[in-house]
């Protein structure tokens, strides 16, 4: 690609400005912030654009109410909707955030039509269907993030637990974005060792459960709302592995039919992103055990898309 990408971001709340920043940070492209507060998403993109002397990125950002500003976007980080408050799963926040990303989905892709979705606002992978439905794309071109974030907090966990580099650990998780999701010990490892010869299984198992219940740790300790830095943070890595061409393997709600057979949902699963958005799922063998928790979580997101198609009629 000549010239700059551009990058509209959907949402301009703690993780939609938050991806703005990243974005920004790592010069992906020029990027549009909108919300329909009118002056808030201009007011932070105008701060974000003042920082840009100081952290030396050229990117342009500004923010808008109006979609027309977002015309031609390369990608769409779509974060719009309620966040949850302690003591609420993802999924009560459906009903509401349906309709907002039903809403901001159609607008966006009328003026980006050959965008690629990422969608970030939760019950996740109910959302991402709403956005696949709304927008008419093909389903290449639409998926969630959900992957990235979470096993992000599984090797962070890891990491902690270890006392070494972040950086060491590669992970891979299955699922839906909510509390069933399956984080994969024995597809994750120190640099290169299996993570199961690291840990003992009493500890490993914990690193798993809190990994699950990583989003509802945070919202309990924030009270207000909930993760911000790290799902930003993973939202803009796929942008990177999109916008770049990077043909990065990462686990995305991405759409698989005969994939797992999991029979035309998105789902979490590893995927390889590039320029045409999700290029290729990645089937990976599975003991029975792990096919048994990855289809309690494949169940679980076919039942929020039966509520949203129920709240379609
Ligand atoms: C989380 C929310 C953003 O997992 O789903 O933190």
């Amino acid at each position: 690609m000549i010239g700059r990408a551009k990058i509209t971001v959907i949402g301009a709340g703690n993780v939609g400005a938050t991806c703005a920043h990243w974005a920004a940070s790592k010069e992906l492209g020029d990027i549009v912030l909108l919300d329909i507060i009118e002056g808030m998403p201009q007011g932070k993109a105008l701060d974000l654009r003042q920082a840009g002397p100081v952290e030396r990125y050229d990117s342009a950002i500004i923010g808008t109410n109006d979609y027309k500003d977002t015309a031609d976007s390369d990608v769409i980080i779509i974060t719009s909707g309620l966040a949850r408050k302690p003591g609420m799963s993802r999924d009560d926040l459906l009903v509401k955030n349906v309709e907002i990303v039903r809403g901001v989905t159609e607008q966006a892709a009328r003026y980006s039509p050959n965008a690629i979705l990422i969608v970030v606002s939760n019950p996740l992978d109910a959302m991402v269907y709403t956005a696949w439905k709304a927008s008419g794309f093909p389903t290449h071109r639409v998926m969630g993030q959900a992957g990235v974030l979470d096993t992000a907090r599984y090797r962070a966990f890891i990491a902690m637990e270890l006392g070494c580099s972040i950086e060491d650990i590669t992970a891979l998780l299955l699922g839906g974005h909510g509390d069933d999701m399956v984080p994969l010990p024995s597809y994750t490892s120190v640099a290169g060792i299996p993570v199961t010869h690291l840990i003992p299984k009493d500890r490993l198992d914990a690193i798993v459960e809190r990994t699950r219940k990583g989003g509802g740790e945070i919202v309990s300790l924030l009270k207000t709302g909930s993760a911000y830095y790290a799902p930003a943070a993973a939202s803009v890595q796929m942008a990177e592995a999109i916008i770049k061409d990077k043909k990065r393997i990462l686990p995305v709600a991405a759409y698989c039919d005969k994939e797992y057979g999991i029979g035309g949902y998105f789902v979490g699963v590893p995927a390889v992103l590039g320029k045409n958005g999700v290029e290729k799922v990645l089937e990976v063998p599975l003991s029975p055990e792990e096919k048994a928790a990855f289809q309690v979580s494949i169940d679980h997101v076919k039942e929020l898309v039966a509520e949203v198609e129920k709240l379609g009629k």
